[in-house]
Formats: structure tokens, C-alpha cells, sequence
């Protein structure tokens, strides 16, 4: 089948290459020029593991193409996704500019019957929104042409994005109609074979199902960053309390790591456009409020610890940071509780020596020259003459160091893990100072 995807960000890209690599004919088309030309030349624009040789291979053998050129895209296939950016807003709400933006040119320049399908996650009814944009431009040009507008969200997760996309847990298409479900069940078929992936059901659903999705699995994360702080005051350990509580089928293993506060690019933006949603029908949301709550508090963790051992002025301190990105296997560092820790601690006159294995340029490019930034070339080169070692993404890398090369290296035997990621017992052992998260013996100790 020949499809046109709008928008080659994270979403658009990943879903674009995984289609082509099924065999469907896949047209790229975005406003920035520079980003198709490097995609033309096999430069992908993030850090997605088996992104790059997919859409290499997929470009050569012909089968998944790149253009700026709007119109192209519009005429190319009767299947349009839109996959650009909603951004949120001031007031927490999704941007919907671009999807706009893309729908109006959709309208001007269709020639024959489209079927747009929504990836961007959008708020509910803008699936009926795009419908009216395009219908009312159709109407300016005094045409009369078939339009059909599905919501058909996306559920992957970055660092797994190809894994995801080629192995959907479920493939939700938004529509009532049944031109458009009959076009998507044949594009998805590839991905639908050993058992039926796909849930239809209406387009506002379908919206609302995405941000739900999203909301549900940040909940758990703030739940278990709230059960963290009570057991750093009972004196127990939110490790043994997880494994205990995750044995049980009905609450699972999966998302509740208590952790330095969720990031990235959906759950914050998702949390807050939900919030925002429900405020504009006038309904509370309770919980959600406190789900975001618990996660700006959470992100602070980190700072509040590090002033209760060193106090509250950091100057001359100098800190090790390993991880920048939000979580492992990305160079993301949107909304990354990173951020929020080293910006508290240049605030508190501190320096940082940090290092991440994917999200050094990232952290260049957000923060650029400052002489209370050291980016370092190795995780051993960031513990230099450093006071502490901070923890906030949990790479592999980091999850068994050379604890004698820390020991030496640093002026004190102090690490404050955002993740978890060792044994308090053996760390003290070692005569370390260990603070983690939700752990009841780094309270004794840190007392
Ligand atoms: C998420 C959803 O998982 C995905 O389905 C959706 O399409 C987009 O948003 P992503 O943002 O890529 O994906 O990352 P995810 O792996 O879900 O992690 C989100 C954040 O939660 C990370 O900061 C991670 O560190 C944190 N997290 C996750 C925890 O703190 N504890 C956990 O138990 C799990």
C-alpha cells in the first residue's frame, strides 16, 4: 500500500520506517529541508537502537522516501498520517498548530477521496476537529471530495520505539467508518498476524485511550515515588516492598520503579494536557493534580538529600552525574529530572562533572559553554576530584562500577542513586555513604 506520514520526529519516523520495512510504499514529508536531506543520506536526527539501518535499507531498496514537498506527499497515497508535534502549551494544553497546520495543507492541495489518520497524540475531538479544518477549506475551494479522519494513536516507548512498532501490544484505530477501517486492517495486517492486535472502536475513545494509557502508568511511577517516602521515614525498604506488592498478578512487575520522578516527552506533557482537558469541562482531576504533584516533588529528591549532607550552600562542591538522558537507551533529555537536579545545584553554587553514554551532545546543545558544566569523555572521568557521585538515569553501564576506582577517586565515599541501582548493605560495607531512593537503611545512615 502507499502511505504519506507528516512529521519525521520520533513518532513519524519510527512508524514510517516500520511500515516500509513490511513492504509499504512510505513517503516522508517535512517543513525542515536539512533534516530530509540528512535522512536522504541515511542521517537519522535521534537515537533510536535499529532506527538507522531500517531506514537506511528501507530508502535504498526504493521503498520509503523523503521529500519537503507537501503537495507530493498529499498526492502520493490515500492514506495521510499525521505525526508532527503537539507541543503543550502555557497553560498545559496540546499545541495543536502544526496538526492544523498539516490538516489545512491536506485540504488545499487533495485532488481525490484521503483518509488522515491522527498519530500525534491530540485531545480529545480533534479527530472531528481536523475533519471540520479540511471540510471547511473543501468548501472554500467549492469541492466536494470523501474525507474520512481516524485517530489511530501511538503507544511506543523510546530506546524500544522499532521493537514496539513491529510488535504493537495493540493497534487502537479510532473510526466509525468502514472504508477506513478496511484500509487500516489491510496496512496493519503484516503486524496482525498470530493474533488479532487490532481495537476499533470510536475516534474519541481512541484519543482519550492514549492519554489514558499514559496517565495510568505515570500514577503507578508517582504512587511508588509516594510509598518510596514513606518508607525512607518507616525504616523500610521500598525494594523488598516492590517486589512484594509486584508478585501480586493484579498490580505486576512493570512501572512501579520508585525513582528520581518520571520525564520525557509524553507523561509530563500528557499528565498536564489531560489536567487541563478535564479543567476545561469542568471536572477536578484530583489525581492526576496529585500525580504530577508527587513527580515535581520527586524530581527534587535528589537536591534536598544532597543539602541535607552537604548543607545549603554548594559552593566549591563539585558533583559527579552519571545519566543525563530521562531513562536509558535515549539521548533524550526532555524533562529529565537531570535537569531539574543540576540546575538546583548551579543554583546552590555547585559545579557539575557529568556524563551520559548517548546524551552528551544533547546536554551541549541545551546548555552550552559554562564553567559549572564539565561534560566528561568516561564515567570514571567525571568522579575527578568530585565531593559526590549523583545517579539519575540507570544505564547498564552503571549498574556494576568499580567501586574501588569511585572509593579513590572521589574526595568522600558518598553516592546518591536516583535509581536504585545497588545493594545498601554492601555498599556500607564498603564504606560508603549510600543514599537511595525510598531505602530505610540509607535513612539510619544518612541520620
Ligand atoms: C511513554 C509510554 O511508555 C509510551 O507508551 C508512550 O507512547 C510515550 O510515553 P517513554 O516516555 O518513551 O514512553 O518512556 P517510558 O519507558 O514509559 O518511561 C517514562 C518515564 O518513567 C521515564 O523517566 C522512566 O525513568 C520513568 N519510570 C518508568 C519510572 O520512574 N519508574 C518505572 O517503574 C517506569
Amino acid at each position: 500500500m502507499r502511505v504519506a506520514v507528516f512529521g519525521v520526529g520520533y513518532v513519524g519516523l519510527v512508524q514510517a520506517a516500520v511500515l516500509a520495512e513490511m513492504g509499504h510504499q512510505v513517503t516522508c514529508v517535512d517543513v525542515d529541508a536539512a533534516k530530509i536531506e540528512r535522512l536522504k543520506e541515511g542521517i537519522i536526527p535521534i537515537f533510536e537502537p535499529g532506527l538507522a539501518p531500517m531506514v537506511q535499507t528501507n530508502h535504498q531498496a526504493g521503498r520509503l522516501h523523503f521529500t519537503t514537498d507537501v503537495a507530493q506527499g498529499v498526492s502520493f497515497a490515500e492514506l495521510l498520517f499525521i505525526a508532527v508535534g503537539t507541543p503543550p502549551d502555557e497553560d498545559g494544553s496540546a499545541d495543536l498548530q502544526h496538526v492544523l497546520a498539516v490538516a489545512g495543507a491536506i485540504g488545499r492541495l487533495m485532488q481525490g477521496g484521503k483518509v488522515v489518520v491522527n498519530k500525534s497524540t491530540v485531545p480529545v475531538g480533534t479527530a472531528h476537529r481536523v475533519h471540520q479544518h479540511i471540510g471547511g477549506i473543501l468548501a472554500e475551494r467549492g469541492v466536494s471530495l470523501p474525507l474520512e479522519v481516524v485517530s489511530n494513536p501511538e503507544f511506543l516507548k523510546e530506546g524500544a520505539a522499532v521493537a514496539d512498532c513491529l510488535r504493537p501490544d495493540r493497534i487502537i484505530i479510532g473510526t466509525d467508518s468502514t472504508h477506513a477501517m478496511a484500509l487500516l486492517e489491510e496496512l496493519y495486517a503484516p503486524f496482525n498476524r498470530n493474533h488479532d492486535r487490532i481495537i476499533q472502536m470510536d475516534a474519541r475513545s481512541a484519543e482519550l485511550t492514549k492519554y489514558a494509557a499514559n496517565a495510568m502508568l505515570a500514577t503507578k511511577i508517582s504512587f511508588m515515588n509516594e510509598m518510596a517516602g514513606l518508607a525512607e521515614k518507616l525504616g523500610a525498604d521500598i525494594e523488598a516492598v516492590r517486589k512484594g506488592i509486584g508478585a501480586d498478578p493484579r498490580i505486576g512487575y512493570h512501572f512501579i520503579y520508585p525513582g528520581c520522578g518520571y520525564g520525557g516527552s509524553c507523561f509530563p506533557k500528557d499528565v498536564k494536557a489531560l489536567i487541563h482537558t478535564a479543567s476545561e469541562i469542568g471536572c477536578e482531576a484530583p489525581l492526576l493534580r496529585s500525580v504530577e504533584r508527587v513527580n515535581d516533588r520527586q524530581k527534587h529528591r535528589l537536591i534536598e538529600r544532597l543539602h541535607q549532607h552537604f548543607g545549603s550552600d554548594l559552593a566549591g562542591r563539585t558533583f559527579a552525574l552519571w545519566g543525563l538522558a530521562f531513562k536509558p537507551n535515549t539521548d533524550d533529555m526532555r524533562e529529565a529530572p537531570s535537569r531539574v537536579l543540576m540546575e538546583a545545584i548551579w543554583a546552590a553554587g555547585g559545579k557539575v562533572q557529568a556524563f551520559d553514554p548517548q546524551a552528551m551532545n544533547e546536554a551541549q546543545h541545551l546548555y552550552g559553554l559554562r564553567d559549572d558544566l564539565t561534560l566528561c569523555g568516561t564515567q570514571e572521568a567525571a568522579l575527578k576530584g568530585a565531593d559526590a557521585l549523583l545517579i539519575c538515569t540507570e544505564w547498564q553501564q552503571f549498574r556494576a562500577p568499580d567501586f574501588e576506582l569511585i572509593q579513590r577517586t572521589l574526595k568522600q565515599a558518598v553516592i546518591f542513586d536516583g535509581r536504585n541501582l545497588y545493594d545498601p548493605a554492601r555498599l556500607r560495607q564498603r564504606g560508603f555513604t549510600y543514599y537511595a531512593i525510598g531505602r530505610g537503611d540509607s535513612l539510619e545512615q544518612g541520620k
